[in-house]
């Protein structure tokens, strides 16, 4: 069965009676289509503990970033460990997602270190990468793209294609960096290339799941979910709105296949 992934990313944009209501609903839907999708949501650390008692049955627990451990535990004030992450129950982590790129610095160095880091927790790492609107202007996205992720996954040990899932997130589509609407045909062809491009320089990795994710919402995701070498999609403002991420569920559900 190909299974379609629904990530929900609440970001910064929630409390903690937003995630109770956000996660019983994920399960509701979920629940009535029968769990034929993959249903992720991603917290703020502070709820995790939370989210993570009242999960639903087949809901994933991740969280929205991870820090790089110097040692097992000990001096490392503000950060969160990967084992930390585990203990609350999440099993998977956003890492490299353009606001935390352009807000805090982060390199593919940063980013590629925490990859290593989250993998050799056992953690599912979800791989954010995506070009800006001026590098898109200068006819770059696909260069810094497939350089994103391969600073990121290339020659990484304990890496597998079912431990790690690339997100395609446009900046330029994001509703907080831009929100313009991607065209059906770019992205399709953007994750073809992809799709292309993990099969030829990142063979170990073949397989590896591709999400596109860019102001989705329960009018576009039936149809994006749709398209070739697209594995599922990121959701950032409209998981926010408990309808509008259970239709983008029942959309995940529909388009998985037998
Ligand atoms: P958006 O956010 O759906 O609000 O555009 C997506 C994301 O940044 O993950």
């Amino acid at each position: 069965m190909t299974r379609k992934i629904i990530i929900a990313n609440w970001k910064m944009s929630v409390n903690r009676a937003d995630t109770t209501r956000l996660t019983r609903a994920a399960g509701v839907a979920l629940g009535k289509c029968g769990g034929q999708a993959d249903v992720i949501l991603v917290s703020p650390y502070v709820y995790l503990t939370h989210v993570s008692a009242i999960l639903p049955p087949g809901v994933i627990l991740a969280a929205q970033d991870v820090a790089v451990p110097h040692h097992p535990k000990g001096a490392q004030t503000g950060d969160v460990s990967p084992e930390m992450l585990r203990d609350t129950g999440c099993t998977a982590v956003i890492i490299g997602h353009s606001e935390r790129r352009s807000g805090h610095g982060e390199t593919d160095d940063t980013v590629r270190a925490k990859v290593a880091a989250a993998c050799a927790a056992g953690l599912t790492v979800i791989l954010c990468v995506g070009e800006t609107a001026d590098q898109r202007a200068a006819g770059q996205g696909r260069n810094v793209v497939s350089g994103q992720i391969h600073a990121a996954l290339f020659d990484q040990p304990n890496i597998r294609p079912d431990s790690v899932m690339v997100a395609y997130e446009p900046v330029w589509a994001i509703s907080g960096g831009g929100g313009q609407t991607a065209a059906l045909e770019d992205i399709g062809s953007i994750h073809q290339f992809l799709a292309n491009y993990i099969e030829t320089t990142l063979a170990p990795l073949r397989g590896m799941r591709l999400l596109y994710g860019g102001s989705v919402r329960p009018d576009n995701a039936s149809v994006i979910l749709s398209l070739p070498y697209v594995d599922g999609v990121l959701v950032g403002g409209a998981s926010l709105d408990a309808d509008a991420l259970s239709e983008i569920i029942r959309a995940g559900c529909a388009a998985s296949r037998p």
